[in-house]
């Protein structure tokens, strides 16, 4: 694929919502507290979306190192989630949002599947925002899960190893229905890509910033977002 030279508006932004955690404690309320907090904010950032020229925002919800905290941080996690997809349903559809998933759903509870398999469906054809939650998800999980699947496909016969090139993998990825980040945010002051879209980041930029996420609000979302679009992006190639 030719490399676009320049592009001044973020198509795809992924964001690393990261400190829920830290914004409880400044407020002597449980972690749970800031993961509440962070799920009322992430409305807004959807919300925001069209205005800001953003069609594809994926969002990093749930890692597959996330199992490692106390379980009942987890199980909180994913009580929330339960209650986030439930209740967002019908609004996902008010706002025009396609919901999808990442991540594998393997470890997940049934009903958290159930629920994620609904909005999916029942957000399909909408077209205004295209919303990815990142749940049980991790960069190289889900390249070994791709590289799983590719395999079976050449040991069947079906696929020439001789056939295998980028494209051919990008396929067999989770995004598979997405084009590539154009931007990947991570709030809270850290500078760490923490496994998320490894593969898919290759050209992205990158901004890191101290907010916490549960202050993350519309207009921090648009001040960076015009700090991108003064970005000069090359892909590689030469200064024009
Ligand atoms: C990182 O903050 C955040 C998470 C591990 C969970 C992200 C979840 C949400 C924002 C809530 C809900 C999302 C949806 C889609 C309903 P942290 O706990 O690591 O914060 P810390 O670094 O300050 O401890």
């Amino acid at each position: 694929m030719v490399p676009q030279s320049k592009v001044t508006s973020a198509n795809h932004v992924a964001i690393i919502m990261d400190g829920n955690g830290r914004w409880a404690q400044q407020r002597g309320r449980p972690r749970l507290f800031g993961h509440q907090a962070g799920a009322r904010r992430v409305r807004e950032i959807v919300e925001a979306c069209p205005d800001l020229g953003v069609e594809y925002l994926t969002i990093f919800a749930f890692s597959t190192e996330n199992w490692k905290r106390t379980q009942s941080e987890v199980a909180g996690l994913m009580s929330l989630f339960r209650r986030y997809i439930a209740k967002e349903m019908q609004s996902f559809m008010r706002m025009g949002v396609c919901v999808r998933f990442i991540g594998d759903r393997v470890r997940l509870d049934e009903k958290l599947r159930q629920l994620m398999d609904d909005v999916e469906h029942l957000t399909r054809n909408n077209g205004r925002t295209n919303l990815t939650i990142a749940l049980n998800y991790g960069g190289r999980d889900e390249v070994a899960r791709a590289t799983q699947r590719l395999a079976r496909e050449v040991a069947s016969g079906k696929l020439s190893p001789d056939a295998v090139d980028e494209t051919t993998l990008a396929r067999f990825l989770d995004t598979c229905l997405l084009p590539d980040p154009d931007l990947v945010i991570r709030t809270s002051g850290e500078a760490r890509i923490s496994n998320f879209l490894l593969w898919q980041s290759a050209y992205a930029e990158y901004e890191f910033i101290d907010t916490l996420w549960p202050d993350f609000t519309a207009d921090v979302f648009a001040q960076v977002l015009s700090q991108f679009g003064r970005r000069e992006r090359r892909f590689g190639a030469d200064v024009a």
